[in-house]
């Protein structure tokens, strides 16, 4: 259990850790869900190097990136095409979380983030709270069971991907190797 994930994250982003590369294999069936984004607005949780954040700005979504370590913020804020997504500085599990417009989101994506949330009742719970009508959640995590023992703490078990999974109308599952996407609907 990560305590403080500010601390955590920023110490291995100053660093220089870089973390699985966006695939075309993730993004086509991440577009073929969106759609186009023609405006819509869509929130990046955990936007790291920012990648993800700057696909969705790409497809026409009005794009968020939050993330707490300001190393990976300075490294999103200068990559190619940066302009097209507002950057902010966040825990998105702080008692104080960041002034995001609730019912807002068409997309809201978690990449890579998903098993490193302490509160993950609270968090499903704000994430349905920022999703329009009709939106989709996206997160990409690896599943405990496909990981070598000791990743596995970067990876959900049976129980978690079930609560995870509970209580959307839709849930659409794609494996690419040990990496579960799930494309979550209200
Ligand atoms: C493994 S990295 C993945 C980064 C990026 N999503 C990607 O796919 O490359 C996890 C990211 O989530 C961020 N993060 C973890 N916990 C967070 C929290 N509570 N609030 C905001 N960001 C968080 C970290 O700073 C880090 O950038």
């Amino acid at each position: 259990m990560i305590e403080n994930p500010t601390a955590y994250w920023e110490t291995l982003w100053a660093a220089g850790r870089q973390y699985r590369r966006l695939t075309d294999c993730e993004t086509t069936v991440l577009d073929r869900q969106t759609g186009p984004g023609d405006g819509r607005l869509a929130l990046d949780i955990g936007s790291g190097d920012g990648a993800l954040a700057r696909h969705l700005a790409s497809r026409g979504f009005k794009t968020t990136g939050v993330d707490c370590a300001p190393s990976a913020l300075a490294l999103a804020s200068t990559g190619p095409s940066s302009a097209a997504v507002t950057f902010c500085r966040a825990d998105i599990e702080s008692s104080q979380p960041p002034p995001l417009a609730e019912r807002a989101f068409a997309v809201v994506t978690a990449r890579l983030v998903y098993a490193f949330v302490k509160d993950k009742p609270a968090f499903l719970s704000r994430v349905r709270g920022l999703l329009a009508p009709g939106g989709l959640f996206w997160v990409v995590t690896p599943l405990t069971a496909r990981v070598p023992a000791h990743r596995a703490p970067t990876g959900i078990t049976t129980a978690e991907e079930e609560l995870l999974t509970s209580g959307w109308s839709a849930v659409r599952a794609t494996d690419m190797d040990y990496l579960r996407c799930f494309a979550l609907r209200p």
